[in-house]
């Protein structure tokens, strides 16, 4: 049995999609949840449910990204519960365009509420964690697209990207205070997905009348609902998961994955350097003989 009973947990975005599945999973598991949200209703609502059903919660509702929304919410876990032991970075939103047409605002909301909100909320917590020095979890929120580049998501996939090089980075610098740090890389219908248009007609039937997603999205893709992918986050808040650092986790439907990291796959070498010339040469017979591949492949459905 994976309990969290004593244990206080900070959900950034808990007040719907993900978070709240989160929030409302880890309170089961016994943990108390400061619920965040930059819409207070939502946030109030996620921690008011929590608390009717016998558990416990607090809403501080925040825009996340500053380090003063950061610190609040570190503030509020140990004012109101005494305690931190669970950071997760989950607060997320989109702009969606090509790069010619992608604006400054859309890169630097994007990179605010991911990146920085990320790199905040996480610096507040770990400040904390090793005072109480006790260890304790980070769980971020990495995505395909920061994995693999996705089109029409230069600002998305950036900050996803810079979100698994921190869970890396972290988990080096973290190891010695026991604190882990892992990425979740959900696929889940929420609002960020459902108007994805190959998922469109299968989460509507869904919400319209429960009817299940079928396999091909559920195993296929691994696509399912936010409840599927809270069992990880629950799990990586565990003592149970210890020994389980610097991971991007992938999750979603039935399907559970780990992602691999960026490695060198190929390697040439030349005596005394490589020239423009020897480059131009060796490439399509050497090291660019299998190109990687890059973003994220339409659902076959
Ligand atoms: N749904 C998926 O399939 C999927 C896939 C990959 C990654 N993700 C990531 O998972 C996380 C949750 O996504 P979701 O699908 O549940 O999205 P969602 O839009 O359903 O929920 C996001 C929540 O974050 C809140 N929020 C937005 N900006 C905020 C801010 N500055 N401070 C605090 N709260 C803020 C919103 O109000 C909302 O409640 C995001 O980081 C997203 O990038 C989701």
């Amino acid at each position: 049995m994976v309990t969290l009973s004593g244990k206080v947990a900070v959900v950034t975005g808990g007040g719907r999609g993900l978070g709240l599945a989160y929030a409302r999973s880890l309170a089961a598991a016994g943990a108390a949840v400061v619920v965040n949200d930059v819409d207070a209703e939502a946030a109030h609502t996620a921690a008011k449910e929590i608390t009717d059903a016998g558990g416990r919660a607090v809403a501080a509702a925040a825009a996340v990204g500053s380090a003063e929304a950061a610190q609040a919410l570190v503030d509020e876990a140990v004012s109101s519960f005494g305690r931190l032991d669970v950071m997760v970075t989950n607060a997320g939103v989109l702009r969606d365009r090509v790069l010619w047409k992608m604006s400054d605002d859309d890169f630097d909301t994007v990179v605010q509420v991911h990146l920085r909100g990320t790199f905040t909320c996480v610096r507040a917590a770990v400040n904390r964690l090793r005072e109480q020095g006790e260890g304790g979890r980070i769980i971020v929120a990495g995505s395909p697209a920061g994995q693999r580049g996705n089109f029409g998501q230069t600002n998305y996939a950036a900050a996803k990207a810079g979100i698994a090089a921190m869970t890396r980075t972290w988990a080096m610098e973290l190891a010695k205070a026991q604190i882990t740090v892992n990425a979740v890389i959900p696929t889940a219908a929420t609002a960020m997905t459902r108007t994805i248009p190959a998922f469109a007609p299968f989460v509507e039937a869904l919400e319209r009348d429960g009817t299940p997603l079928p396999d091909a999205l559920r195993k296929g893709v691994g696509f399912g609902t936010p409840e599927d992918v809270a069992g990880l986050v629950v799990y990586l808040a565990s003592d149970a998961s210890r020994a389980v650092s610097g991971q991007c986790i992938g999750i979603g439907g039935d399907k559970l994955s780990l992602w691999s990291h960026p490695q060198e796959v190929s390697v040439a070498y030349a005596d005394g350097g490589w020239s423009a010339e020897a480059i131009a040469a060796a490439w399509p017979v050497s090291v660019g003989q299998r190109p990687e591949t890059y973003g994220i492949p339409a659902p076959e459905l």
